[in-house]
């Protein structure tokens, strides 16, 4: 069974997500470690509601970003992950730690990628004023939300939005697209081409 790392800053909806998937059998991986970097996330919680190990990663308990990479890595590495789920973990991932995860590293953002890159996707999609927005799943590369996509689910904006409502419906389509990307990487069905990820047909 696959084994899942997701990093978390958070609420942790969309790690709920996945342990309830995990759990319903429709996404066949096991949540082996949840890792944040604020010791007041409500994540933290719901992993230990689901009987799953928590681990705090602080930022500042680190000379630098390397120092920060590597604790990172380590933790996943101790829990012998196959995978590892950005969902929610607000801060750059650095090169020390692509070098062991890239290709086994993926990311959720709440806009159609590229447009709306790094904080606060949502008022940026309303600010700019398009008519439609979602959410992106892509592998984690060196840049800030510009890996290669592997699942976009369309979300239109609506007249009375505010940046929280309309984050609120986007949340929805993350829950759907970000245990399907797991479910296919654990079926073995994403293949990597330059930018393109392909899919392969199940069976
Ligand atoms: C999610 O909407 C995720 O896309 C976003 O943070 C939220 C976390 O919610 N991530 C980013 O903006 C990363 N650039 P959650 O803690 O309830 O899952």
């Amino acid at each position: 069974m696959l084994r899942l790392a997701v990093l978390v800053s958070g609420s942790g909806t969309n790690l709920q997500a996945i342990l309830d998937g995990c759990r319903d059998g429709q996404i066949p991986a096991q949540v082996v470690v949840v890792i944040s970097d604020r010791t007041r996330a409500l994540a933290l919680e719901r992993a230990r509601q689901a009987g799953v190990s928590a681990v705090v990663v602080r930022r500042r308990d680190h000379a630098d970003q390397q120092g920060f990479d590597q604790a990172l890595s380590k933790a996943c590495a101790a829990a012998g992950v196959d995978l590892v789920v950005y969902a929610g973990f607000m801060r750059v991932v650095g090169s020390h730690f692509l070098e062991h995860w890239q290709g086994r590293c993926i990311n959720v953002h709440p806009s159609l990628l590229p447009a709306f890159p790094g904080l606060d996707a949502p008022a940026q999609a309303l600010a700019y004023g398009v008519r439609i927005t979602g959410c992106t799943v892509h592998f984690m590369d060196a840049g800030v939300d510009t890996g290669p996509i592997i699942l976009q689910e369309a979300v239109p904006v609506e007249a009375d939005d505010t940046p929280e409502r309309l984050h609120e419906r986007i949340q929805h389509a993350e829950w759907r697209i970000l245990p399907e990307a797991i479910r296919l990487f654990a079926a073995g069905r994403l293949r990597l081409e330059g930018r393109r990820v392909q899919i392969a047909n199940e069976g």
